[in-house]
Order: structure tokens, then C-alpha cells, then sequence
């Protein structure tokens, strides 16, 4: 049955466009565009000139407030605190770090809110449903269009908004730039080297257990277990022991020799004794899961996973390479010991890794 839903409609009245809907008989009726009223700027030149200078003021000072940062950063001391209410005590740095980056990027972004508002074309456009794809009318009105909008927004003609915006958008990454002095100085051969490159042959190092302090000796090592070590000498009084820990500790894993596929991984190790890095090759965490069944370690960062049984081969997760391996025997009193420095670099990849 035919039914024409208008006949049920009361006699209503759109008053927000004072449209009569039972009148015209649809209810879904485009009420168009309400007519356009020009804006102060586009009926008054000196109106038009006053916004132009506020939008360039902004980018002078998102400017200025770039200098700012830069200025903070080269001059304030990072110790410094000073008392700012209501935040309370606070690093001078990063507050003048904070307010200049902030007043730098807000002003950006108010100017060109305050160039749209009140100097560009304001004009709105019914933007019609179309297919996704447009054909090349579409293309070349869109072209024309988007010409015509850079005219209107006189991009080409006002020049001081122009330029003092390009101003402001070619100092803001240069926040960024100086903050890469954070980074310090190049590791240079540093990272080449662990502790253990004072073991020689003729003057091998003792592996200590970090957590008893003293030497090992092979059968201290029992399958099944993860026992960490340090060099012999490295001490927690002294100095740089973080510094230093961070790149000498092992962890020593116990393998029945047939059970280890890597003939040059077993050649390195003391019957059946493996010390590779703790320090795991992806960004660095200190390993500490050992799955006795698998020979499995895990990293408790990002779950790298290696196979010790296997040249600590990488066999899940984001490292880059397996765990480097030092090599050990015992000396004449039966202590394990290292007699030379890994083969390659310990930890995470850096840029001047020979591999
Ligand atoms: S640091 Fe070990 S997996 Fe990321």
C-alpha cells in the first residue's frame, strides 16, 4: 500500500530555518547555506592590516620564544632548582625549556588560527557526495580550487605573514637540534672493550660470583643453574662499578657437552661451562631467566629469548645478534678464568659496531 509518510507528519515547523516541512512536503529538505556576512577584515583595510600584524606578532614571538630555548639550554645550569608557585620546586632547566618550546609552538598555532579567522576566505562550500575516484574535472576543479584558495589567503601578496611564518617554522626544529648535545660524545673505541681485556694467557683473570664475592671453581657450576660473575678485581667501593659492570658481566650456564650444538661455542666454554654477556643485545637490560630444560634465556625487557646451547642465538624477540662469548678454562689451582677480552662488542648495536 502506497502511503505517503507526510500525511502523518503533524504540521510542523522547522523554526530553526523557518522552513514549514508539511508545506513543502520533505522532511529532509536542504535547507542551504545561510547567507554570507563579511567579516570586519574584509570590508575594512585597516582592519584586514591590524590582524595581519597580530598573526605576524605571534610568529615573531614563537620566534623569539625558539631563541628562548635555545638560550636556556646553553645557559641554565641542570642542578639548578627554583621555586615557581604553584608547581612548587622545580629543575630551572626543563621549566625554561618547557615554557619557551610551548610559547614557540603555541604561537605557531594561534597565528594560523588568526589567519584563517580573520584574513582568509571565510566563504563556506557545499562539498556535493561524489564516488571516491574523481575524473579529471574533479581533479582540475580541485586544482583551481586549491589556487584559488592560496590567492585568497594571500599567501602570495602578504608577504610579512609569509615570512615571518617561514621564520618561525625554520627555527622551531632547531629545539630539536641542540638537543641532541644530550647524546654526548661519540663511545670512539670504548664500547670495544670490557673489563676482562686485561686477561692474557700468560696473566689470566679470575670470574668472581657476584653474589658471594669469590673465585669460582668449575665444579661450582652445576647444570641447571644461571650463576652470574664478575672480573676478578672489580670491586662494588669502586668508582666507575657501574660503569664498569654494565659491560663485564657474565652469566655462566652449565651444559652437558653433547647437548651443545655449537662446536665453536663448546670450544669456548670448560666442559661444559659457557660464560657469554648478560648484558642482552638488544637495548641492554641485564638477563636473568634461564629455562633448564630449553637452555633457553630470556630477556625480562622485551622478551628476547637465546639459545645458550646454540651460540646464545637469538630464537625470539627483538636482539639484533646472540650474546657474545667469553672464553674460559681453569688455572693451576682449578679456577675458571678468562685469558683474553670478548671477540666482539657487548650490549645493544651502536653505529660504529665492526659487525
Ligand atoms: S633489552 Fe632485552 S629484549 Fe630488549
Amino acid at each position: 500500500m502506497s502511503h505517503d509518510m507526510s500525511e502523518n507528519l503533524p504540521e510542523a515547523h522547522d523554526a530553526s530555518h523557518g522552513t514549514d516541512v508539511a508545506t513543502h512536503g520533505d522532511p529532509f529538505a536542504d535547507p542551504g547555506l545561510p547567507a554570507h556576512e563579511p567579516r570586519r577584515t574584509d570590508i575594512d583595510e585597516r582592519a584586514a592590516q591590524r590582524a595581519e600584524r597580530q598573526v605576524s606578532l605571534m610568529f615573531v614571538v614563537s620566534m623569539l620564544a625558539t631563541v628562548g630555548f635555545i638560550a636556556s639550554y646553553a645557559s641554565i645550569d641542570a642542578d639548578k632548582i627554583v621555586y615557581i608557585f604553584p608547581l612548587g620546586h622545580v629543575s630551572a632547566l626543563n621549566f625554561a625549556l618547557g615554557m619557551t618550546l610551548g610559547v614557540a609552538l603555541f604561537c605557531i598555532g594561534a597565528g594560523a588560527v588568526h589567519w584563517a579567522r580573520t584574513l582568509m576566505s571565510d566563504h563556506e562550500l557545499p562539498a556535493e557526495r561524489h564516488p571516491i575516484e574523481a575524473d579529471d574535472d574533479v581533479r582540475n576543479d580541485v586544482i583551481e580550487q586549491f589556487k584559488t584558495g592560496a590567492a585568497e589567503s594571500g599567501f602570495g601578496r602578504r608577504k610579512l605573514i609569509r615570512n615571518t611564518l617561514f621564520g618561525s617554522l625554520a627555527l622551531v626544529p632547531l629545539s630539536g637540534v641542540v638537543l641532541l648535545r644530550d647524546l654526548g660524545p661519540l663511545p670512539e673505541k670504548k664500547l670495544l672493550h670490557t673489563g676482562w681485556v686485561e686477561a692474557e694467557p700468560s696473566k689470566p683473570l679470575r670470574l668472581v660470583n657476584m653474589n658471594t664475592d669469590q673465585p669460582m671453581k668449575a665444579e661450582d657450576i652445576v647444570q641447571g643453574s644461571l650463576t652470574f660473575a664478575k672480573p676478578e678485581g672489580l670491586e662494588e667501593s669502586d668508582e666507575d662499578f657501574q660503569q664498569q659492570i654494565a659491560k663485564d658481566a657474565l652469566m655462566l650456564v652449565r651444559i652437558a657437552p653433547e647437548d651443545i650444538k655449537d662446536a665453536k661455542s663448546r670450544d669456548k666454554g670448560f666442559e661444559g661451562i659457557l660464560a657469554y654477556s648478560k648484558i642482552c643485545t638488544h637495548v641492554g637490560c641485564p638477563i636473568s631467566l634461564y629455562e633448564q630444560q630449553t637452555h633457553h634465556a630470556l630477556c625480562p625487557c622485551h622478551q628476547s629469548t637465546f639459545d645458550l646451547a646454540d651460540g646464545a642465538r637469538v630464537i625470539f624477540g627483538p636482539a639484533g645478534h646472540p650474546l657474545p662469548q667469553l672464553k674460559i678454562t681453569t688455572d693451576e689451582q682449578g679456577f675458571l678464568v678468562a685469558t683474553g677480552d670478548f671477540d666482539e662488542p657487548v650490549g645493544p648495536s651502536y653505529w660504529e659496531r665492526p659487525r
